[in-house]
């Protein structure tokens, strides 16, 4: 497995090559390696980005406590054959600093809510650092996880603003055997935490088993009086949302539907969504 810091050299070793790219921000787990494992499946040449972007995080403390470990992160890319890793520094991603025009989008209504309105800019710097970061490694294919299924929805539309001819495959959130979504932020949970973080999960799921038998109202009363049972909790959002426009269905039964929820337990911010029907 080749490792580079430079885009000079990166390019040199991709050129000619069919790629298969997985942009991360390191602190890797088994749900990016399965982002490595769709890349190869599809026979391309993987390159992955360790990269904490500066231009997408709205919590300063957030940025600051992002888990950084690069000596595991590449044992395990070598573990699933990764072929190239790039650790780019902030100069060489953003040598023009970080506000450059070119590199700004309006990704419309599908960026507005959720995500976008909880964290304000968020959508901004995740569309500077892809687009960027597609210049750089030019991929024939893409992966991302569901897991962040409103960014996939965010990087499908920068694809067709920008004309860049990439495939964007979406990889099913890998989960722990108690159903949490494996998350770099996961590392930050005490074990108490872990254990109480399964309620996430346990909502979407409850969502998907009762959804044709009660009222969508009745749902998200129900599941925001059950994050209000302890305090530990904060609950972000929770809604039943048209996964094309990323609006509420409001009272409807729909026949594509996903939830999707945000919460913070003390410190950590969790994200999940589930297909419903
Ligand atoms: O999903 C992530 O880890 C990041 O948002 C991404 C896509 C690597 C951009 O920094």
């Amino acid at each position: 497995m080749k490792i580079t810091k430079t885009k000079k050299e990166l390019q040199g070793i991709l050129s000619g090559k069919s790629v298969g790219f997985v942009p991360t921000m390191g602190a890797l787990h088994d749900g990016h390696l399965d982002l490595v494992r769709a890349s190869k499946a599809h026979g391309l040449y993987t390159a992955v980005s360790i990269f904490v972007n500066p231009a997408q995080f709205n919590d300063s403390i957030d940025f600051e406590k992002y888990p950084v470990n690069h000596e595991r992160d590449l044992t395990r890319l070598c573990e699933v054959d990764c072929d190239v890793v790039i650790i780019p520094t902030v100069d060489e991603v953003y040598p023009n600093g970080m506000k450059q025009m070119e590199y700004r989008h309006d990704f419309g209504s599908i960026a507005l809510d959720y995500e976008g309105a909880y964290r304000l800019g968020h959508f901004e710097g995740v569309g500077r650092v892809v687009h960027t970061l597609f210049d750089m490694v030019k991929p024939q294919v893409a992966f991302f996880g569901e897991k962040d299924y409103q960014q996939l929805a965010v990087v499908k539309k920068l694809v067709e603003i920008t004309g860049q001819d990439i495939e964007i495959v979406g990889v099913p959130t890998k989960r722990e055997k108690s159903g949490l979504a494996m998350s770099s932020r996961n590392e930050r949970l005490s074990p108490d935490q872990m254990k109480k973080a399964v309620k996430i999960y346990e909502s979407l799921k409850w969502t998907k088993e009762v959804f044709l038998e009660i009222s969508n109202e009745e749902i998200l009363a129900t599941i925001k009086d059950r994050f209000r049972e302890d305090s530990e909790w904060s609950l972000e959002y929770f809604d039943l949302i048209d996964p094309k426009s990323f609006k509420p269905i409001g009272f409807s039964k729909p026949s594509n539907i996903r939830a999707v929820i945000a919460a913070k337990l003390g410190e950590i911010r969790l994200l999940d969504n589930l297909k419903i029907v």
